[in-house]
């Protein structure tokens, strides 16, 4: 269950009675509230917030009815009393009575999914279609794993994953198709947290511990998003743009009013475009590589609605009493060595961290070591776009029914159909834009090597072509029979089509674009500023049409009238004042980066850690002795950003030892690992 309807579910944070609505998980409640600071952290009182808002990083805890519990994983009960987590939380009361105590109970399958995704539920159906049984355990309130924040429409294949579609409609749709077959149980709000030498997989629900003991098993649980180090990191409103996505797009909060990014990854990118959705301004985005690493459609539709986006940039620090009020970026050079003098402030109370994901894999490599048959699918397995994320799963599911004796064909097809819809963006081509006379006649600005073809399947006159490769290639427009149906507008999930109308004698033409932001921000008779593919201004336009489509229900189409000589350039229209992105101080404010904080749960800084390295630590399991990795996510936010510490140190990764992984991988209340008969 996602979080619906009005607010009516009374609950206490801190005595202070508040709503929530029904299935709303704690952090987006108080979100809603305007509470951003969640505890105060036992080492110095430092605030703390979320991050992940994933399960993954434990700061968002909270104390619940005295015990604490991760606050973006749980839902808010009716007369729930929240309070803040200050310093280390207590131990409940120990009881004077002796306790009963029983055995975990195991479940068996055939096999058993670990995530409820993409690529967990296509390998399910998979399996499921061939006589299998198969349980999903999902840690999450529904099925569709990161298909729930994807308001934007699908790229890929229209045949085979859903190009076209918006990804929080496939979510519905496959969890639907998974919840109706009868060979699949879904096992939701639960976690699997370790497997054995016996080859069971323990499982936490939200009533009680249990064994899985399956025939297979396939770890379909996704990707966690990296953290960045640099002063001011650990602020409140210093978050991930997922955990950005969960909050506006599945729990409808808007968190925020001006936003900072950095990464130009398609999560940046598309974070981005989501809060100019949600009406939140985004002051810019940031990307240290000199081109974004995202889809050039993504970063066109930013750009157009007046989000500027500067490469060759880091962020340099946030700064702020309580949460971020303001956010210093810099330039850098092609080694990413700061230019100094180069630095602007921005004011801004959040800040994303985009710069990209690992695999949530622990359970894979626990598994492997036990010798468990296991498999391994989606961003689990490889970080990839959520189409690739679905032939992942699908190869998968019938990988493991081969080996589970069904007799089961791969088609070749699919593995090719994998391999490019995994691809990083290829080569970009030269837009071909020359000044129309007179017709009418689609503009494609989708002029970069994408797997993307809806545009291709929707023209009835069928003049869209593609060039190149049948996926990914460019498309092109060929013929001259338009019937001006606007289809190919309102398809492109990059928003790179235009339709262009010179029909008329006069001084005028008409041209269609795509619109998906709120409908009372544009209305009939305003003027707008008609920009560019890359949002440099055109001609001031006239809104002359708003026209909503059944077929496509969130696209509008807008007809804008403009200069002819100005038609084929039209992109979009700005939406954003550009006053918002103007830097506020001359002078930044001082950084040390020496106190950064890299172990957010331990609170270890960048200083204490470089001074552990230079004295000859090699093994990270060491670094302990700073509680480094100690804290409750176990290392997984903070061990990427340590690797890097010794990247820059100048020690050779093969040289450095992980961190050791233990058995659980994630919190677990002992009452209910231990099987307490009378735990509530
Ligand atoms: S914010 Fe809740 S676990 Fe990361
Ligand atoms: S950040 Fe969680 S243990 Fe370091």
């Amino acid at each position: 269950m996602t979080a619906e309807g009005k607010a009516e579910v009374p609950f206490c944070f801190e005595g202070k009675r508040l709503l929530a609505r029904r299935g709303e998980v704690i952090s987006s409640a108080l979100f809603s509230h305007g509470i951003a600071v969640f505890g105060r952290h036992a080492k110095d009182g430092s605030p703390q917030g979320i991050f992940c808002a994933n399960g993954q990083c434990a700061q968002c805890m909270v104390i619940v009815d005295g015990l604490p519990v991760k606050g973006c994983m749980t839902q808010v009960r009716q007369g729930m009393n929240v309070t803040a987590c200050d310093g280390i939380p207590g131990l409940p009361q120990a009881d004077s009575e002796a306790k009963g105590f029983r055995d975990a109970p195991t479940r068996e399958t055939d096999v058993l999914v670990i995530g409820g995704g993409p690529s967990g539920i296509t390998a399910a159906l998979e399996l499921a279609g061939h006589g299998t049984d198969v349980l999903i355990v999902d840690d999450k309130h529904r099925l569709g794993g990161k298909l729930v924040l994807q308001t934007h429409s699908f790229f890929g294949t229209v045949q085979d994953c859903c190009a076209g579609t918006r990804g929080i409609d496939i979510a519905t749709r496959l969890a639907s198709e998974a919840a109706a077959h009868p060979n699949i149980s879904v096992m939701l709000n639960a976690t699997a947290v370790a497997c054995y030498h016996d080859k069971k997989i323990g499982v936490v629900t939200e009533s009680e511990y249990l064994l899985v003991q399956p025939k297979r098993l396939l770890v379909a649980a996704g990707a966690r998003e990296k953290a960045l180090a640099f002063p001011g990191c650990d602020l409140p409103g210093v978050y991930g743009a997922g955990a950005f996505q969960t909050l506006v797009n599945r729990d409808l909060v808007r968190p925020s009013e001006r936003l900072f990014i950095v990464g130009g990854g398609n999560v940046g990118l598309i974070a981005a475009y989501h809060a100019v959705q949600a009406g939140i301004g985004v002051v810019g985005l940031v990307e240290a590589l000199p081109e974004v690493g995202g889809y050039k459609v993504h970063r066109d539709k930013i750009k157009r609605l007046g989000v500027p986006v500067w490469t060759s940039h880091t962020v340099k620090c946030a700064s702020g009493a309580d949460r971020v009020e303001r956010v210093t970026i810099v330039e850098v050079d092609r080694c990413f060595r700061e230019v100094p003098g180069t630095e602007r402030t921005f004011e801004a109370d959040t800040l994303l961290i985009a710069v990209g994901l690992n695999p949530v894999n622990e359970i894979y490599e626990q598994a492997k070591r036990f010798g468990i048959e296991v498999y391994c699918a989606g961003d689990s397995l490889e970080i990839a776009e959520a189409s690739a994320a679905i032939f992942s799963g699908r190869i998968a599911g019938r990988e493991i029914a081969r080996a589970l004796g069904r007799k089961v064909e791969i088609p070749a097809e699919w593995r090719k159909r994998w391999e490019i819809l995994k691809r990083k963006p290829g080569k970009t081509h030269e837009i071909e834009v020359a000044i129309a006379e007179s017709g009418l006649f689609p503009v494609i600005r989708c002029v970069q090597e994408i797997p993307c073809d809806p545009c291709i399947h929707v023209c009835p006159r069928d003049m869209i072509k593609m060039k190149g490769d049948p996926i990914f290639g460019v498309p092109e427009v060929v013929g001259d029979e338009c019937t001006g149906c606007t289809k190919c507008v309102a398809v492109c999930p990059g928003l790179a089509v235009t339709l262009v109308d010179v029909r008329s004698k006069g001084p005028d033409a008409l041209v269609h674009v795509p619109f998906e932001i709120l409908e009372d921000q544009v209305r009939v008779g305003d003027e707008v500023d008609a920009v560019d593919s890359d949002g440099a201004p055109v001609a001031r336009a006239k809104v002359e049409k708003v026209m909503k489509r059944k077929t496509y229900d969130r696209t509008l189409v807008v007809t804008l009238r403009v200069p002819k000589d100005k038609a084929m350039w039209v992109a979009g229209f700005r939406l954003q004042d550009p006053g918002i992105s103007l830097p506020v101080v001359a002078r930044p404010e001082p950084c040390a980066d020496s106190e950064t904080i890299v172990c957010r749960c331990e609170r270890v800084s960048a200083g204490e850690i470089r001074d552990l390295i230079r004295s000859g630590v090699r093994d990270l399991n060491q670094l302990k002795v700073l509680r480094c990795g100690m804290g409750a996510c176990g290392g997984k936010t903070c061990e990427s950003l340590i690797l890097r510490l010794y990247q820059e140190e100048g020690v050779e990764a093969a040289a450095v030892t992980r961190f050791s992984q233990r058995p659980l991988v994630a919190e677990v209340n002992l009452a209910m690992l231990a099987g307490e008969e009378d735990r509530e």
